[in-house]
């Protein structure tokens, strides 16, 4: 059977897409990275794409912070519809999904989000569990819905916060815990045939 094809959005240094690209060359997962895009032209996770020789776009994202620029966000669909995306991976995207993402692929975007939601939403959730005293936290792969971090959840796995952790310190071991709980939820969604 060929694999599902999967469009990947990240706006940052990219390891959670190395682990799932990691994954998939095992043959743990079946799947093909279709294409990559980021919103940072800059982004590691576009140049760890392009190494494994995988297609990757800068879009720019137009006037605003916290999402794309509507005509933005379309181009974005129309070239992760032209690539043959069945499903839309969040790694590390760090802007709203609006409209022009949403009806092109609804429910079939999905992100990892570095907390126990609906704990802690938003930016620097590690930060924000450090701040309120909590002595675990952990990660969540959710669908992506209008709201921010607010999409059914579909698994998530608990991080403890150790007595003097620093922020650094604990978004890294979170970090362990993505790498797996990322490409497992996605072996297990493909898989039992969820997302074909
Ligand atoms: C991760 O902590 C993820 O949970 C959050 O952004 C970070 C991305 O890291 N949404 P990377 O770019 O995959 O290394």
């Amino acid at each position: 059977m060929p694999g599902l094809k999967l469009g990947v959005l990240g706006s940052g240094k990219g390891s959670n897409f190395r682990a799932i690209a990691d994954a998939i060359a095992r043959g743990e997962i079946n799947a093909e990275i279709a294409i990559v895009l980021s919103d940072v032209e800059d982004a590691g996770i576009l140049a760890l794409a392009r190494e494994r020789g995988i297609r990757a776009e800068f879009i720019a994202p137009g006037r605003f912070k916290t999402r794309m620029e509507p005509e933005a966000e379309g181009r974005m669909a129309a070239l992760l519809r032209e690539a043959g995306c069945q499903l839309i991976v969040l790694a590390g995207y760090m802007r709203m999904i609006k409209a022009p993402l949403l009806d092109a692929f609804p429910g079939r975007i999905i992100n990892i989000h570095p907390s126990l939601l609906p704990a802690f939403p938003g930016l620097e959730a590690w930060k924000q569990a450090l701040a309120a005293g909590v002595t675990r936290t952990g990660c969540t792969v959710h669908y992506v819905d209008a709201g921010m971090d607010t999409g059914a959840i579909i698994a998530q796995a608990e991080v403890p916060i150790l007595p003097g952790d620093s922020a650094e310190a604990l978004h890294a071991r979170i970090q362990v815990e993505e790498h797996r709980l990322y490409p497992a939820v996605l072996k297990r969604l493909i898989g039992q045939g969820i997302v074909k």
